[in-house]
């Protein structure tokens, strides 16, 4: 038997995650929407600023990265970003779950997950409830009580997912349920990936197409498929759609998928307590800029009144410090942990995560710092104009 090698990177998990899963279900994780332009550049951005490094200053034996996010106070500014993982592996969420509580951090679980969200709080009490906009508000209603009821410790609304488009690359159908008929034609994938299908059949069982998360009272748990008929069937929320469900919340309250600071202000006003910077990791409009460009506008128009978190891009611990130092609480993090999941379970995810508080902890060395929370915009190199105030200050064609 080899001895087992740590995952190091997030480019490590993620090589290893595409050995191990069967093309449709990594395409489908990397995603990406249309040509794939924002995918790329949610990376590419964190390359365009650059860091000031320092020499020869006295920095503490031990670095400081505790934070907290939504009233839960964290180990490292790093948290599960909430994304369904159906097909990936048998224990899903509930081992990302687990691998947060070791690390000292939170999780978002979606309402598109395949686990239960009473099973992923059970495995991880600093667990948060993400929602999208799907069904009546009676429905709504009932989920946030079933959650609340399940001990989430936030609830997170996410906005910015409004319509999936076909990628160029091939957009895997999802199919109803695994019935014979579905599994013998996708008996090749299994063929072709048999460590795949051994890891499911240890656990006794078949990857699981089903959202129980959106279950409705006397209802067998619905289909992802049709649990996305309902959300797509659902017309959109409004600013005041959004402050009802805050009032009927009352706790901390994410509003995720903000790229404008106009969009942050009305969400403050809808009750928001937290503002999650984000593009949905390329996955909502194709050609939207990298979330990274607009964090400082969306910082100053917050101006301290809620917390603000980043994700869209993230891929290393350096990634972090940049939108720590631009004055984000905490990064979430969705295909890094969706890589170590298909790698190595549990213990793909914990390495995913001892990668990140490694590299933010050599980069705090580098910066000569002994603590996040002495981190500014002083520490980074930026290109003249890399900002953007808001999509309306810059010159058509440049926006
Ligand atoms: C396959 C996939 C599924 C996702 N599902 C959800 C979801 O159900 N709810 C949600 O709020 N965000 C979802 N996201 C977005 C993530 O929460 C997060 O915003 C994004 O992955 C961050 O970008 P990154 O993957 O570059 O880290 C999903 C992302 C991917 C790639």
């Amino acid at each position: 038997m080899l001895a087992h090698k740590p995952i190091e990177t997030v480019a490590d998990a993620q090589r290893r995650a595409e050995r191990k899963l069967p093309k449709a279900v990594y395409t489908a994780i990397l995603a990406g929407n249309e040509k794939g332009a924002t995918f790329r550049e949610n990376v590419e951005a964190f390359e365009k600023i650059g860091f000031v490094a320092r020499v020869g200053g006295e920095i503490a034996p031990q670095r400081d990265m505790r934070t907290s996010v939504l009233g839960q106070d964290i180990d490292l500014p790093v948290v599960i970003s909430p994304a369904a993982a159906q097909a990936i592996h048998p224990e899903g969420e509930v081992a990302v779950a687990r691998a947060a509580a070791k690390a000292g951090t939170a999780i978002g679980h979606s309402n598109f997950a395949p686990s239960r969200f009473e099973d992923v709080a059970a495995a991880n009490p600093k667990a948060f409830f993400q929602l999208y906009w799907a069904g009546t508000k009676d429905d709504i209603a009932e989920r946030v009580e079933r959650f609340r009821r399940a001990g989430a410790k936030g609830l997170i609304i996410t906005l910015d997912a409004t319509m999936t488009q076909p990628r160029d690359w091939g957009s895997p159908t999802i199919p109803q349920q695994l019935d014979l008929p579905t599994l013998v034609r996708y008996s090749p994938m299994g063929i072709a990936n048999p460590s795949w299908v051994l890891r499911y059949l240890r656990h006794g069982k078949l990857p699981d197409l089903t959202v129980p998360n959106l279950q409705k009272p006397g209802q067998p748990a619905p289909t992802m498929v049709e649990g996305m008929v309902e959300w797509t069937n659902t017309p959109l929320p409004t600013w005041a759609d959004i402050a009802w469900l805050g009032e009927l919340w009352r706790g901390p309250f994410m509003v995720k998928g903000i790229l404008s600071p106009d969009d942050a202000r009305r969400a403050l006003d809808a009750g928001a307590t937290a503002i999650g910077v984000s593009n949905h990791g390329g996955n909502n409009l194709d050609t939207t800029p990298s979330p990274l460009r607009f964090l400082p506008a969306v910082v100053d128009a917050v101006a301290g009144r809620a917390e603000v978190t980043f994700d869209s891009g993230i891929r290393r611990g350096a990634d972090v410090v940049k939108v720590v130092a631009l004055g984000a609480k905490a990064a979430l993090i969705g295909r890094s942990w969706f890589f170590g999941l298909a790698a190595d379970g549990e213990r793909g995810v914990s390495e995913v995560l001892d990668a990140y508080r490694v590299s933010i902890d050599r980069t705090l060395i580098g910066l000569g710092k002994s603590s996040i929370h002495e981190l500014s915009p002083d520490d980074l190199v930026v290109p003249d104009g890399y900002f953007l105030k808001t999509a309306g200050d810059l010159p058509l064609g440049a926006r």
